[in-house]
């Protein structure tokens, strides 16, 4: 077939999704395999949210509410917001097309750190956009440097804390530091998928912004400490003029009707967001500990996952863990040929992997 494809749209990398269960089972023939490869809630979801869903069923042969009205409110009262502050996405993946979509022009520069969540530059590119990449240092998204690379051509920086893939973590005076440096028209969007998990208390919160006067845009979802990244919703936290211009691109019905009650569901659900919190962080710990005593450099994490070194060429170690059932996520596209990184799961989940990890590693 012939088609005609722009040169920007060819210049996109493929996604890469962590390996999901059942492809493994199919290729290997390995039962019984655990996912510990895309910062999943080891607990499931909240049962709460299990019922809300159960119960919307009845009501999906009608649209949702455009914007999310009630899920909207309940947020914004739990953030110390006011609903202009927050659009619901389909996924956080969602707002940060939707900010692409809106606000950036053919060859405008996105800045982003080299390795970052690939998003970013999949929509800088989707929109003819020119990401300019800044190399981390000492694994932390480097925000002095970022501000460095700003020109009048800049329109976006993407900065993710805590970062992924290595769990490092920005701090507030520095996140203060760029945004008060940036010239107007430049939108600082912080990722802050992981925040919840976050124990350092220097963390900044895009909260601090939704007032105005400084163009943030937080990302948040309820992937991950909510345990709902199957039903695809997230939001972005932002100054109401920016919420205002992000609901015109936005798809009418972008957030389906489980998902939006299955959210406010799990905000109530505090009893699942404790458990959860509990496990992850008993989770990191004791990884953090097993991968040191292996003598394999594990950096600290903010996060629900691990960055580690195995100091030989990682695919292999990647391969032998699936032959024994563990999928853990390789990181050579992301620039580290000799690491991998680890999500948190369950106790016995976390004690599988480290006991084949030394197994291949012949520890
Ligand atoms: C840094 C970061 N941002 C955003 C996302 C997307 O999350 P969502 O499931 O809300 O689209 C992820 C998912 O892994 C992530 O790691």
């Amino acid at each position: 077939m012939k088609l005609d494809v722009p040169a920007h749209i060819l210049a996109i990398p493929a996604y890469v999704p962590g390996k999901p269960v059942e492809e493994l089972e199919r290729e290997r023939g390995v039962i019984g395999a655990i996912k510990l490869a895309s910062n999943e809630n080891p607990l499931g979801p909240s049962p709460l949210a299990v019922a809300a869903v159960r119960r919307s069923l009845d009501g999906v042969h009608r649209y949702p509410e455009s914007g999310g009205f009630e899920l909207t409110r309940k947020l914004a009262a739990r953030l110390g917001l006011s609903p202009a502050n927050i659009v619901l996405g389909n996924g956080s993946d969602d707002i940060i097309a939707m900010l692409a979509a809106a606000f950036l022009r053919p060859k405008d520069e996105v800045i982003l750190a080299r390795p970052s969540f690939q998003m970013y530059e999949i929509v800088a590119r989707t929109a003819g956009a020119v990401p300019v990449e800044v190399p981390l240092k000492d694994f932390r998204n480097d925000l002095e440097a970022m501000a460095g690379r700003v020109t009048s051509r800049t329109r976006m920086i993407f900065v993710n804390s805590p970062h992924n893939p290595t769990g490092s973590m920005v701090e507030r005076t520095e996140v203060e530091a760029l945004a008060a440096a940036l010239p107007p028209g430049v939108l600082l969007v912080l990722d802050e998928a992981y925040i919840e998990f976050v124990r350092a208390a220097d963390h900044p919160d895009s909260r601090d912004y939704a007032g105005g006067g400084r163009p943030v845009v937080g990302l948040r979802t309820f992937s991950k400490v909510y345990g709902l990244a199957g039903l695809r919703i997230g939001y972005g936290i932002m100054p109401a003029p920016v919420a205002e211009i992000l609901h015109r691109v936005r798809q009418p019905f972008n957030v389906n009707l489980p998902a939006q009650r299955a959210a406010a569901a799990a905000l109530d659900d505090a009893d699942f967001l404790e458990r959860t919190l509990a496990l992850v962080h008993a989770g990191v710990d004791y990884l953090t500990r097993a991968l040191r005593a292996l003598d394999l450099e594990c950096l600290s994490t903010q996060s629900n996952f691990l960055f580690f070194r195995v100091s030989r060429p990682a695919q292999e170690v990647f391969e032998a863990l699936l032959d024994r059932g563990v999928i853990v996520r390789p990181l050579a596209g992301y620039g580290y040929p000799e690491h991998l990184r680890v999500s948190v799961g369950r106790p016995e989940e976390n004690a599988r992997f480290v006991e084949a990890l030394a197994e291949v590693l012949g520890r």
